[in-house]
């Protein structure tokens, strides 16, 4: 098992309940900076307790110019008030979460690197035994389905598990139903939907049996979760670290090369990095692309 379990990224967050400076005279606006800052960290804290989700892994700026917006439209600016509120009402919680949360996905994302996992690595983990794959930050299950449907496809007869874990349940429920709208397509190849998917509603897709039976999601903090060492031949984690802070980022990017046995691989998105690959153990086969020595 990982011995990793709480991410440095919260005591970046340590300040949050502090008490808040006195000004000296004449400072009036800085004063005024300082109370926004507390308050945001304040919420943070407040609504890691209300519900688990620690605002504070994320790059400040972007997220808290995100929250406010937001409880300005709710009716709700002052966070302190709006805090409350979370607390007693799911489905505003709910909803927040959803607005927090960025969920955007597709299948065959980045196409050329998928097909090079289905060119270049799928076969080869084939060959070397059960091919057990992970997908970190899954969202409501594009990428995952795009594995496994390749999988169906290239590597019929091996044995292969697909996991995907995201942090919002809802988004976890909709990708075990394996339902795709399409724009969700819309980069997939048609041949591939034809074959392994059904039309849906709304002229949607929706994933047949001998795809879904290779898939399953679970709800969970991808820096707090226990992570299984070496468990993992194949993990995706795109798209997920760009609203990380850096020190979050990098606190899961080591998580998952401990999650992956030597060999395996790690995916990243196309504009993430893992912060000195080499000295955590990693080559880079191919673009965005890393193994474990
Ligand atoms: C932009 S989506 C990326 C989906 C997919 N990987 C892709 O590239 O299309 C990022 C997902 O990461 C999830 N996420 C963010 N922080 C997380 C955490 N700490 N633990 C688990 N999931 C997280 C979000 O809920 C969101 O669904």
């Amino acid at each position: 098992m990982s011995n990793i379990t709480t991410p440095g990224a919260r005591s970046a967050g340590a300040r949050a309940g502090a008490p808040i400076p006195s000004a000296p005279a004449g400072t009036q606006p800085a004063f005024r900076a300082d109370v926004a800052k507390d308050d945001y960290l304040a919420f943070c804290e407040e609504l890691y307790r209300i519900c688990g989700v620690d605002l504070l892994q994320y790059k400040r700026q972007q997220m808290e110019r995100r929250i406010r917006t937001w409880t300005a439209r709710r009716g709700t600016p002052d966070l302190a008030l709006y805090c409350p509120r979370l607390a007693v009402d799911p489905e505003e919680l709910d909803a927040f979460l959803d607005r927090v949360t960025i969920n955007v996905s597709e299948m065959w994302r980045h196409p050329e690197q998928i097909g090079t996992v289905e060119k270049q690595l799928l076969p080869q983990l084939a060959a070397e035994g059960p091919v057990r794959i992970w997908s970190a930050g899954c969202s409501y299950g594009a990428e995952a389905y795009t594995l496994a449907t390749i999988c169906c496809a290239v590597i019929p007869n091996a044995r292969v598990t697909i996991k995907g874990t995201d942090l919002d349940r809802r988004m976890v429920q909709r990708a075990r139903e394996g339902v795709f709208t399409p724009e969700d397509v819309r980069q997939a190849p048609k041949d591939m939907i034809n074959r392994f998917f059904e039309p849906a509603p709304r002229n949607g897709w929706k994933a047949k049996p001998e795809v879904k039976r290779l898939l399953s999601f679970e709800n969970g903090d991808l820096l707090r979760m226990r992570i299984q060492s070496e468990s993992q031949d194949l993990v995706f984690c795109r798209n997920t670290v760009i609203y990380f802070n850096q020190e979050a980022r990098d606190a899961l990017h080591e998580r998952l090369v401990d999650s992956l046995r030597p060999g395996g691989y790690l995916v990243v998105g196309t504009s993430e990095r893992v912060t000195n690959a080499r000295e955590a153990g990693l080559s880079s086969p191919f673009p965005f692309i890393y193994r474990k020595l």
